[in-house]
C-alpha cells in the first residue's frame, strides 16, 4: 500500500516489508491477538505486521479503542474492541485499589476474550493487561498462550502488585514468552526466578527501505524538506521522536539544548497515555531555560522517515532503561547519526562511536557535549550515520523479525 501523499517522496511507513510472504499456508495456525491499547505505541507498531501477515486466519481484540484499530483495519485485519474504562485506567504504578476497583470489568473481559479464543489455535498477548486478561481465562479457553514481552519488568517501571501478577501468570498460564530485547528477557527471568531459563529474544524489525526511500539528501533537498515540514531551514536540528512521557526524558533534551547555542530541538510525538502535566512542565522548562523559540512541539506524526531525514541528529533520551527503542533503529535506517542513552535494549543496538553515540541516562552535560561534538564534526557524524544505516539494514529487517515471530507463534501450538 503506498502513501496517499503522492507528491511526497516519503511514503507512510508500511507495516509489511516487501519480502514478507503472506502467512496463508493451510497448516498455519489461526491466531487471536490481544492488545490493551488503541494508541499507537511501539508495541502496537511491532504487532501490526504480524497481524497483517496472519490476517486471513486471525483476529485482533483491543481492550480500548483508538487509531490502532483504524491502522489494523486498513491492513485488512478484523478487529473487535472489548473495552472497560476501569481496566483501561489502571496505570503502570497502580496500587492494589486500582486492580480491586477494576475487578468486575476484568472478569467480564476475561470471559469475552476466552469466548473468542476458543475459535482460534493460539492466543498472542501483546501487552501486560492483555496478558492478565488472556492468561486468567486459560481454564476457560484452554488454548496455548504466547506473550510478547515489550517491557523491562523492574521496580523503576512497574509497581509491586503488577509485577507479582505478571510473575504468577507467566509461571502458571503462559506457554511461551518472546522478549523484545535481552534486557527485557533478563528482567523477566529475575522476576520469575527462572534465571537459567531466559525467554528467547526477537529484536523488532522495521521497514528499513521506507526510512531511506529518498536516499541521501543534498543541502537543497534538506531545505525543501524543512520548508514542507515547517521547520527552520538553516538551523542545526536535533530531533526527538517519542511519545511525551517523563521516562522518555524530553526534559533532559530541553536542558541540554540550553547548552548548545543556536541549535533547535524538534519534539515529534504526543502524550499518548494522559501525561498532560508533563507536557505543561516541558513548555515551562523551555521558558525557564530561555529556549522556547528553539523548541518545536510537533505532536504525533505519521511520516517519521521524512521527519528524521530533516534532522542533523536523532536523539533518544530515556531516563529509565529502554526495553528496545524502535525510534533508534528508525533513525539509523534513515541515515541519521543517533545519540542514545546507554541502558536496557539500547546497548544491543548502538555501539558507542561505531554506529552511534551513547550517553549516560539523565546526564544533561553528556548529551549536550555529544550534540556539540557532532555539530562540530560533520565527518564523524556522517561516518556514524553510514555505519548505523548498514547495521540497521543487516540486523533489524522487518522480514527477519516477522519470520522469527511467526515461527514462535507456530511453535507455541505444536
Ligand atoms: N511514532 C510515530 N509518530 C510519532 C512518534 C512516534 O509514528 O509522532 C512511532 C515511532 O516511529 C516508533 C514508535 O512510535 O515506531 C515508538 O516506539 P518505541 O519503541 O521507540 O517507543 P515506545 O513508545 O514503544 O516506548
Ligand atoms: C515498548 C517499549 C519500547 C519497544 C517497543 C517495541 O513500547 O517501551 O522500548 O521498542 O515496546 O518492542
Amino acid at each position: 500500500m503506498n502513501s496517499p501523499r503522492i507528491a511526497s517522496p516519503f511514503p507512510l511507513t508500511r507495516s509489511a516489508d516487501r519480502d514478507v510472504s503472506v502467512h496463508e499456508s493451510a497448516d498455519a495456525p489461526s491466531v487471536l491477538f490481544v492488545d490493551q491499547s488503541g494508541q499507537l505505541g511501539g508495541a502496537e507498531f511491532s504487532m501490526l505486521p504480524l497481524a497483517e501477515v496472519c490476517a486471513a486466519r486471525a483476529k485482533v481484540v483491543l481492550l480500548s479503542d483508538g487509531p490502532f484499530r483504524t491502522r489494523l483495519e486498513a491492513l485488512g485485519v478484523t478487529v473487535d474492541v472489548i473495552g472497560n474504562a476501569r481496566v483501561s485506567g489502571i496505570g503502570r504504578q497502580s496500587l492494589r485499589l486500582g486492580w480491586f476497583r477494576a475487578l468486575p470489568g476484568i472478569v467480564r473481559q476475561v470471559h469475552a476474550v476466552a469466548a473468542e479464543a476458543k475459535r482460534f489455535d493460539v492466543l498472542f498477548l501483546n501487552t501486560q493487561k492483555a496478558l492478565v486478561i488472556g492468561a486468567l481465562g486459560k481454564p476457560l479457553h484452554r488454548r496455548p498462550v504466547i506473550w510478547h514481552l515489550h517491557d523491562i519488568m523492574s521496580p523503576e517501571h512497574f509497581g509491586f502488585v503488577q509485577r507479582l501478577v505478571v510473575k504468577w501468570l507467566v509461571r502458571l498460564a503462559v506457554d511461551r514468552v518472546v522478549a523484545n530485547s535481552h534486557a527485557s528477557a533478563q528482567s523477566l527471568a529475575l522476576l520469575t526466578g527462572r534465571v537459567a531459563d531466559l525467554p528467547p529474544v526477537v529484536h523488532n524489525g522495521i521497514d528499513t527501505d521506507a526510512f531511506n526511500v529518498a536516499g541521501r539528501l543534498n543541502a537543497a533537498d534538506v531545505v525543501a524538506l524543512r520548508q514542507r515540514l515547517g521547520l527552520p531551514e538553516h538551523a542545526w536540528l536535533a530531533g526527538l521522536f517519542s511519545r511525551l512521557a517523563p521516562w522518555k526524558g524530553q526534559h533532559v533534551a530541553i536542558a541540554a539544548l540550553a547548552r548548545v547555542p543556536d541549535a533547535h530541538l524538534v519534539l515529534v510525538g504526543a502524550a499518548l497515555f494522559g501525561e498532560d502535566d508533563y507536557v505543561r512542565h516541558l513548555h515551562e522548562l523551555a521558558a525557564q531555560f530561555g529556549v522556547s523559540e528553539r523548541v518545536h512541539f510537533m505532536g504525533f506524526r505519521d511520516d517519521m522517515a521524512a521527519w528524521m531525514k530533516a534532522m542533523d541528529v536523532v536523539l533518544h533520551t530515556s531516563t529509565d532503561a529502554e526495553p528496545f527503542g524502535r525510534v533508534i533503529v528508525e533513525g539509523m535506517a534513515a541515515g541519521r547519526p543517533v545519540i542514545a542513552t546507554a541502558a536496557g535494549g539500547v546497548i544491543e543496538i548502538v555501539r558507542h562511536l561505531r554506529n552511534g553515540w551513547l550517553v549516560e541516562p539523565g546526564n544533561v552535560e553528556a548529551l549536550a557535549g555529544a550534540m556539540r561534538t557532532l555539530r562540530a564534526s560533520p565527518h564523524l557524524a556522517q561516518r556514524l550515520a553510514d555505519k548505523a544505516q548498514a547495521d540497521a539494514q543487516r540486523d533489524f529487517s522487518l522480514g527477519t523479525y516477522v519470520r522469527k515471530m511467526i515461527a514462535a507463534i507456530a511453535d507455541t501450538v505444536h
